[in-house]
């Protein structure tokens, strides 16, 4: 079994080599190989995501990825900036589910930005379409009729992709509490029109779960009133990308959300997957030992379940996150003054 490790920009180094030591603690037998991405590896190889890092990754069972974005590429022609090796690895690999679990762990409810009792009952997964909307759609600049300049970008899905993306979430809400909430904008967009459209058609095929649809104003909304009304949300590209870290929030920390984009691809023990935490690549704070590894080293457990087939490795990774932060070793995130290694020590001495 090989892993590609992508380690990108910022924090990305310092929160994946956490989560590299966690998994060679569990002496699995994997083999990991390490190749640069983003502002990196424009710097190194003149572009985000080198033909031999789309190579690697390719050829793995499973990504590891930490985070790109840097200040320094900000200039830079689109096509070259750091945030394309993340939407080109997505898109080149057909990785089209993002699954991003929000869930509070006990004796963290008083973390979060909501009040405790509201915090406590959050238990959710976020299911966000990763291949289409907005996010690649035809875009540029242009001038319009009286010679101004403007922007544009294109929104579009199609039956298929939606459709796809429906299954996804109708089959995780089957393991899960039996419902699915389809977050959209359809009074307002024709790509939500259809969204729902298929959404409603797809659910036909799942009478076992309960299917809500809500439009994503209101959804922002009752994720702060009432989290724990959400079980399975499914949503597009661009909405998804917002949702989960307003989620991240109502759990206590960006800092703690792992997240798994999938294909359809298989590997000899699950589906090929890139693994990554929610947040990005925190320029701010890079190169300081302070960020918190939590998120990388909870989606190292998501990779070992869905792309290895190593349930129980999985399973003692997230019960070692979650004794370290009963134990109170919190990051500054969290209102703590734990760094970045000694989070890894703190997990890594919990397995
Ligand atoms: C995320 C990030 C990315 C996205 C950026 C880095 C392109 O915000 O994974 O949520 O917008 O999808
Ligand atoms: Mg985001």
């Amino acid at each position: 079994m090989h892993i590609a490790i992508l380690p990108g920009d910022g924090i990305g180094p310092e929160v994946t080599r956490e989560a590299v030591r966690v998994l060679d603690a569990l002496n699995l037998g994997v083999t990991m190989t390490t190749g640069d991405v983003g502002g990196a590896a424009y710097k190194a190889h003149g572009h985000p995501l080198p033909p031999a890092t789309l190579a690697l990754a390719e050829g793995a069972d499973a990504i590891l990825f930490g985070a790109v974005g840097d200040p320094d590429c900000d200039a830079l022609d689109r096509h070259l900036r750091p945030e394309q090796a993340i939407l080109g690895l997505r898109k080149a690999l057909t990785l089209f589910a993002n699954l991003r679990p929000a869930k509070v762990f006990a004796g963290m409810e008083g973390h979060s930005a909501l009040r405790p009792e509201v915090a406590g009952a959050i238990d959710m997964v976020i299911v966000r379409e990763l291949n289409g909307d907005v996010y690649f759609g035809e875009k540029g600049f242009r001038t319009n009729a009286a010679g101004e300049r403007e922007g544009y970008d294109v929104m579009s899905y199609s039956t298929s992709e939606v459709r796809r993306i429906a299954h996804i979430a109708f089959r995780a809400a089957q393991t899960r509490s039996h419902r699915v909430c389809s977050v959209d904008k359809a009074n307002v967009l024709e790509t939500s029109q259809l969204w729902r459209d298929v959404v409603i058609d797809v659910a036909r095929e799942y009478p076992d779960v309960a299917l809500e649809h809500m439009y994503v104003d209101n959804a922002a909304m009752q994720l702060v009133r009432k989290p724990g009304h959400f079980d399975v949300v499914l949503t597009g590209n661009l909405f998804g990308d917002i949702l989960s870290d307003q989620a991240s929030m109502c759990v206590g920390s960006i800092g703690l959300l792992a997240s798994a984009s999938l294909g359809e691809r298989q590997t000899a023990h699950g589906t090929f997957g890139l693994y990554e935490p929610i947040h990005g690549s925190a320029p701010d704070i890079a190169g300081q030992g302070l960020a918190n590894p939590m998120a990388t080293i909870l989606s190292a457990a998501m990779l070992l379940r869905h792309s290895l087939g190593l349930n129980q490795a999985a399973d003692r990774i997230e019960a070692a996150v979650a004794g370290a932060l009963a134990g109170g070793v919190l990051s500054r995130d969290l209102g703590g003054t734990a760094g970045t290694a000694e989070i890894g020590d703190a997990v890594v001495a919990r397995l």
